[in-house]
């Protein structure tokens, strides 16, 4: 029998900066250690600002600048990812509050901050998207990098 697929959703605030930089290179970072077919990988917002639009243009550009893939739209989180999700990482204190907020009580899913396995120590990936130039696009890429490095390797310990 196929071994289930983990599952894991990148949360941010509106679903255009961070946790499409997160999905995209998490995903790019399992299909490099040919794990691509054992995880399932989205990410969706908080808030419905965004619904059905593409990332904003500067995180397009930072993944396009380190060959990560992207073809996803901002979605909204619905309370059934809490019980379809294993892991469900939000990216700064913020996010882990409305995430802990909407839980439905006794669901699968659990709540984690993704800076948690940054072996810098980094926790909070800042949002970017007020900033004036894409620096902080290119540090969540960087940030995103270890951290799910780090996570893959929590798993294995
Ligand atoms: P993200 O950035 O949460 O990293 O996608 C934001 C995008 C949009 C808004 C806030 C943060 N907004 O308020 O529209």
């Amino acid at each position: 029998m196929a071994q289930d697929k983990k599952k894991a959703l990148f949360i941010c605030l509106g679903n255009i900066c961070r946790s499409p930089i997160a999905e995209g290179v998490f995903q790019k970072t399992v299909n490099d250690l040919n794990l691509g077919d054992q995880w399932e990988i989205d990410s969706a917002a908080i808030g419905g600002w965004h619904v059905g639009n593409p990332p904003d243009w500067r995180a397009l550009d930072t993944m396009k600048k380190h060959n990560v893939p992207y073809n996803n739209q901002a979605r909204q989180i619905v309370k059934e990812d809490f019980n379809h999700y294993d892991y469900i990482f939000g990216m700064d204190e913020e996010n882990m509050r409305d995430l802990n907020r909407k839980a439905p009580k006794g669901s699968k899913a659990q709540l984690l901050l993704f800076g948690e396995f940054d072996p810098q120590g980094e926790r909070i990936i800042r949002d970017p998207y007020y900033d004036s130039d894409a620096k902080g696009f290119e540090k969540c890429y960087e940030q995103s990098v270890r951290c799910s490095k780090g996570f893959l390797e929590s798993l294995t310990k």
